[in-house]
């Protein structure tokens, strides 16, 4: 029995009147990466942000490798923890390479000699090595996002947590950003992913979550969960997603 990563317990959370997230309850094992699935609103960018607190959750419990995070120990414990965003918040004003480096420097505090090796690594891993001296405005939005992976990486995350990582990408660019994270899932990286590619979902997924109004309303192995949808929702939402992007995977 691999060990849990991650455990995710009865999170709430409200904005004013509206609940958001009405309990939601996972847990991720060593190497599993878990595809959140769902339609627009339904709570999944607020869930990823409530696992390492940027959005601080009304009541729930997450835990990670058995340690609870809490709002004490939230800087430590968010080190161990990758994000990769959406619109990759990257630092304009630094390289490549200053942004894979700037995490293993200035928060855990490693020299920069070594800082720079560690960074160097993480680049050539997504295939950047040769773009380390360029500014995100020299790099296309899939080099851009295989940097963000790479400042990522080189902070030695215990898990990545995925917010539609190809969302704002052109489609000819979203293929090399998933093959990234499918060697990641390959090499028994521990992800949460959230993202409409289908084709990564069915391929790479260990577990589908499928959430819908603040909950996860079904949840399955892909095979499953693609060929034999139990509720009336995740078969409308998977007919509506394929009707959009079609349904090959990449
Ligand atoms: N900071 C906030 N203040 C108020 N409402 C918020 C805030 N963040 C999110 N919401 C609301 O919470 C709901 C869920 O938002 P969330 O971004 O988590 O959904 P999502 O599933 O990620 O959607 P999408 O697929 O469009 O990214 C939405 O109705 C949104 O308007
Ligand atoms: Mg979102």
């Amino acid at each position: 029995m691999s060990e849990v990563v991650l455990r995710v317990e009865n999170l709430k959370k409200s904005f004013g009147s509206v609940q958001v997230l009405r309990g939601v309850s996972f847990e991720v094992k060593r190497g599993e990466t878990k595809v959140i699935l769902g339609p627009s609103g339904t709570g999944k960018s607020t869930l990823l942000a409530c696992i390492n607190r940027l959005v601080e959750p009304d009541s729930g419990r997450v835990f990670l490798e058995n340690e609870e995070i809490t709002p004490k120990n939230v800087h430590r414990m968010r080190q161990k923890i990758g994000f990769v965003f959406q619109d990759f918040n990257l630092f304009n004003h630094l390289t490549a390479l200053d942004n894979v480096r700037i995490g293993p420097m200035k928060v855990q505090k490693i020299p920069k000699e070594e800082a720079t090796q560690i960074a160097l690594e993480q680049l050539r891993k997504v295939g950047l090595l040769d773009k380390a001296n360029h500014y995100p405005s020299q790099l296309s939005g899939g080099q851009k996002q295989r940097v963000a992976i790479a400042r990522a990486l080189a902070m030695r995350p215990k898990v990545i947590l995925f917010d539609e990582p190809t969302s704002a990408l052109d489609p000819e660019l979203i293929g090399e950003v998933l093959s990234v994270m499918m060697d990641l899932a390959k090499e028994g990286m521990t992800m949460v992913v959230v993202t409409h590619e289908l084709g990564f979902a069915r391929n790479v997924a260990s577990e589908i979550l499928f959430m819908e109004d603040g909950v996860i309303l079904e949840r399955g192995a892909p095979d499953e969960f693609f060929s034999n949808p139990k509720t009336e929702r995740a078969k409308q939402f998977l007919k509506k997603l394929s009707e959009l992007y079609g349904e090959k995977p990449r």
